[in-house]
């Protein structure tokens, strides 16, 4: 079995230099399907069998994943990948639609319009060698591609256009390289046109500029653009230079049409926002083995920075290739050796760092002499299992991140929910970035000023921005009057869609249980008892007489939340609106009291305090049922974030085998190694991050020091501390590969018995081992009520009295 699957590890490995474009470069899906299949104890793997070829780039590059699936370092802000006229937000998608250029930066897995691609090249021969008998326009340039010539892998991308030219790429921080193979010449001289279009996927660009050096081709210029789910506008700033060739002629070009004068360019939109195609061009002659490279630096700064950094980062373009894909290799490498698996969860690991994106040096607005991170894209995804998962294999960038959320908060005067492109994001629910910190914090991570946090946090509170569609959280005089946010809610304060006031009452509810924990840490005991009593608000929405019924038949559930008037009186939502049953609602698309899902999926959502929350659903028994039912009825939308931890919620009634057994469901049904693999956005990395947790056995409770234990995908994993350098190992006793032992019999950490369902996060900090004893039947493991997770307020309707 061993042999059988090297064999295939081999026919994957491809030499970068000599691109091979028939290659099969779907082995590792395979590797990872059969994991599920075949799975058998394995040998560790051998040193020279390197992790990377477990990273498959173009999992989720179909079917609504949007993942970037090009050349990337780690948090690298160069992106590199061909981008396409079909499922383009991520740039490329296995969608068979076609390309329509070649661009350096992106984001990943994100929702909202497509994102980044700016100032895309596109190479082309002209017919009879005739500058205008090229074709400029996107529509009229898009080609398809080979689909089986897509080749990926960390910091590597190539493809064959149907025209017969073949395009390989890597990158560096800041800078990517391409190179553009040209089908050789046929009958005639031929003189290759390469050129750069002043847009970006979405077309957002609001003027831009272009100068191309009659000598050298190189362009330079920038362009102010919208970000993609945001606020205002960012401005780019690029560099392209030439390698390989002479230069044969350039100019610029608009609509359909090029010339060799003039060699400047500026386009705005009119006043009717009227969208003018146009870029610049160059053609080239006596080109090498046919082959044009071009280096494109990108910077926020200026032109000249962008030209700087890829002069510093790719000093000699014709022989750099093969080293930054090393480069990129053993960056990649050192980020994902943290875990040691018997094989690989990888591709999941990897796509949590694409985005955030280091963009220190690069932040036109402010220096604090600290590194500076964007594209949190959006927190109300990332808060829940990709921060954790970073805080446990990169807790330095996870330090550095929540240090850069600081950096935004002291000098835009807010905590961002959402930040894209040096832009405000769209708040999509709750002040999320609150929990973020808390979770920082309560997994003591250093280097992070928590008085700092402690006081953005109360901001978010106690202050109502203007604007709180993009920081901060509307209501809140409500929030601090009434104890809930309240249905159609008068507020003269602020301005934000006035929606989501079920969704937006839970998850301030749990925001003010995070601010209480950190204050509480900080022997504030005064604020503790303030928001600890706020973090109880969302059983003021409960109502519990409310039924909810599908198609006219009662689900014979009763008691939830519902939107409530600022006068008390309820309104109406239909629970299952918002589901998959009944319609999506977002932002701007049929906005409601729940965000992007039912109030069925919101109910499950109080992560402090499930205890009450058990009771409110009339008991242990009963919320077992409707756990069941909601996972088994289209109610549950699994591609979306909200969904991830009620996968787990069987814990808190001691039932963890029904969690493994429902994880063991979902993945690999809905989770799974082919282009297609995701169920939805993967939200920079937040369904990989879900993936592997789940492999790993453990989900986190984002805020708090608790991560559920679960049975593993895995004999054995062990996880070192880049930081402490100490080595946490999960190990299984009883594992089969086919997945008919996922209930756990008992623990062991450090041969001791550890009764408790739940684990904190020392489990890495001070390198325990954790033996799991996993058996065909549910256990009493976990099952006794001082061992199930920890609730605040257990089973007190705090409120209730009040009112
Ligand atoms: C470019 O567009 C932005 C955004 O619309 C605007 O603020 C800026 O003034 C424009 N710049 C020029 C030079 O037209
Ligand atoms: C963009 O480029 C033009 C032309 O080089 C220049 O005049 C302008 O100042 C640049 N804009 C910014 C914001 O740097
Ligand atoms: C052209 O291709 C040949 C054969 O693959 C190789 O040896 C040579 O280095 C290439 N030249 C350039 C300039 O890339
Ligand atoms: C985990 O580390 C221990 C101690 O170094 C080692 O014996 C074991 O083989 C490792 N397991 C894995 C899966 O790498
Ligand atoms: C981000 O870039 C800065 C500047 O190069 C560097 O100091 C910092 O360590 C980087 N952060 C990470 C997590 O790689
Ligand atoms: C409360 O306000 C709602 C919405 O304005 C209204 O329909 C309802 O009748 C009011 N209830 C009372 C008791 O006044
Ligand atoms: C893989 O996941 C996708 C996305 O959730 C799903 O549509 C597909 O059915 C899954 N495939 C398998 C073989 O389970
Ligand atoms: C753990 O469970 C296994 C299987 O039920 C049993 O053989 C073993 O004795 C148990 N160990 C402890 C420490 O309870
Ligand atoms: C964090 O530090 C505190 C105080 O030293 C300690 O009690 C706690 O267990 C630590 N938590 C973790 C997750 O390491």
């Amino acid at each position: 079995m061993h042999t059988s699957w090297h064999g295939m590890l081999i026919r994957m490995t491809r030499s970068i230099s000599q691109a091979s474009w028939a290659s099969p470069q779907s082995a590792p899906r395979y590797l990872f399907l059969l994991l599920f299949l075949i799975i058998s104890p394995l040998a560790a793997l051998s040193a020279e069998d390197s992790i990377l070829r477990f990273v498959d780039p173009l999992i989720g590059s179909t079917n609504g994943g949007n993942v970037f699936a090009g050349a990337t370092r780690p948090y690298g802000l160069a992106k590199a990948v061909a981008d396409v006229d079909g499922q383009n937000t991520g740039g490329f998608s296995t969608d068979g639609s076609n390309v329509r250029g070649f661009s350096a930066v992106h984001d990943s897995g994100t929702g909202g319009n497509p994102s980044l691609g700016n100032f895309p090249l596109f190479p082309q021969l002209c017919p009879e060698d005739e500058v205008n008998n090229c074709a400029f326009r996107i529509g009229d340039r898009a080609t398809p591609y080979v689909a089986d010539s897509v080749v990926a892998s960390p910091g590597y991308f190539a493809v064959q256009l149907e025209s017969g030219i073949k395009t390989s790429m890597t990158s560096s921080e800041h800078a990517a390289l391409f190179r553009f193979e040209f089908p050789a010449a046929g009958d005639g001289e031929q003189h290759p046109l390469v050129l750069l279009d002043l847009t970006d996927l979405w077309q957002s660009r609001q003027n831009a500029t272009v100068s191309v050096d009659a000598e050298t081709a190189r362009m330079t210029g920038n362009g102010t653009f919208l970000p993609s789910f945001g606020a205002g506008s960012y401005v780019m700033h690029y560099c392209v230079d030439f390698f390989g060739g002479q230069v044969f002629d350039n100019g610029v070009w608009v609509n359909n049409r090029g010339g060799t004068e003039p060699k400047d360019l500026y386009v705005t939109r009119g006043f009717n926002l009227f969208f003018l195609e146009a870029g610049g061009w160059a053609r080239f002659a006596g080109l090498a083995n046919n082959t044009l490279t071009a280096r494109v630096g990108i910077s926020f700064i200026s032109a000249d920075q962008a030209c700087r950094s890829a002069e510093t980062e790719i000093p000699s373009p014709l022989d750099d290739f093969d080293r930054l894909v090393q480069e990129a290799e053993d960056a990649w490498e050192q980020k994902l050796s943290p875990i040691s698996i018997n094989a690989g969860v990888w591709s999941g690991v990897y796509r949590t760092m694409i985005s955030p994106q280091n963009y220190t040096g690069e932040n036109p607005k402010w220096d604090s002499g600290i590194p500076y991170f964007d594209s949190y894209y959006c927190i109300w995804d990332s808060f829940r299992v990709q921060h954790p998962l970073l805080t446990i294999v990169d807790p330095a960038a996870q330090v550095q991140m929540v240090n850069s959320l600081l950096d935004i908060y002291e000098h835009e005067g807010w905590l961002p929910d959402c930040h894209m492109s040096l832009c405000n994001g769209w708040t999509q629910g709750g002040s999320n970035a609150d929990v973020v910190l808390v979770d920082a914090y309560v997994k003591n991570l250093t280097g992070i000023d928590y008085e700092l946090a402690l006081k953005a946090i109360i901001q978010d509170a106690e202050v109502e921005p203007l604007e709180w569609a993009f920081h901060g959280r509307g209501g809140v005089q409500s929030w601090r009057d009434l104890d809930y946010i309240p249905y159609l809610d008068f507020d003269p304060v602020g301005f934000g869609t006035n929606s989501r006031s079920i969704s937006r009452t839970l998850e301030y509810a749990y925001n003010d249980y995070c601010l209480a924990t950190l204050a509480q840490g900080l022997g504030q005991t005064d604020v503790y008892d303030k928001y600890v009593a706020r973090s109880a608000n969302w059983q003021n929405l409960w109502k519990e007489d409310q039924t909810s019924a599908i198609r006219g038949r009662d689900t014979g559930f009763t008691g939830f939340p519902q939107p409530k008037y600022q006068n008390g009186t309820w309104g109406f939502q239909d629970p299952i609106d918002c589901s998959a049953l009944a319609g999506f609602c977002s932002l701007t698309s049929n906005p409601s009291e729940t965000f992007e899902a039912s109030v069925w999926q919101y109910q499950f959502l109080v992560p402090h305090s499930m205890s009450t929350l058990i009771e409110y659903m009339g008991g242990e028994e009963k919320f077992i049922d409707r756990l069941n039912f909601f996972h088994t009825s289209g109610l549950a939308d699994i591609s979306n974030e909200p969904v991830f931890s009620t996968v787990y919620l069987y814990h808190y009634v001691g039932r963890p085998g029904l969690s493994a057994k429902r994880v063991h469901t979902y993945i690999p049904s809905a989770f799974n190694a082919t282009n297609g693999g995701l169920p939805g956005n993967d939200d920079s990395g937040s369904m990989g991050a879900f993936v592997v947790f789940g492999m790993l056995g453990l989900f986190p409770i984002s805020g708090q020091d608790v991560y559920l234990i679960s049975a593993p995908f895995f004999e054995a994993v062990n996880i070192t501390n880049p930081v402490t350098g100490k080595t946490a190992q999960i190990k299984t006793v009883g594992f089969d590969a086919g997945y008919e032992n996922v209930f756990i019999q008992n623990v062991t950490v450090n041969g001791e018995p550890w009764t408790k369902s739940y684990i904190g996060h020392a489990l890495f900090t001070e390198g325990w081992t954790m033996e799991i004893v996993l058996g065909s039947q549910e256990s009493s493991w976990g099952t006794k009520l001082e061992d199930r997770p920890p609730s605040w307020g257990e089973g007190a309707k705090i409120l209730s009295t009040m009112l």
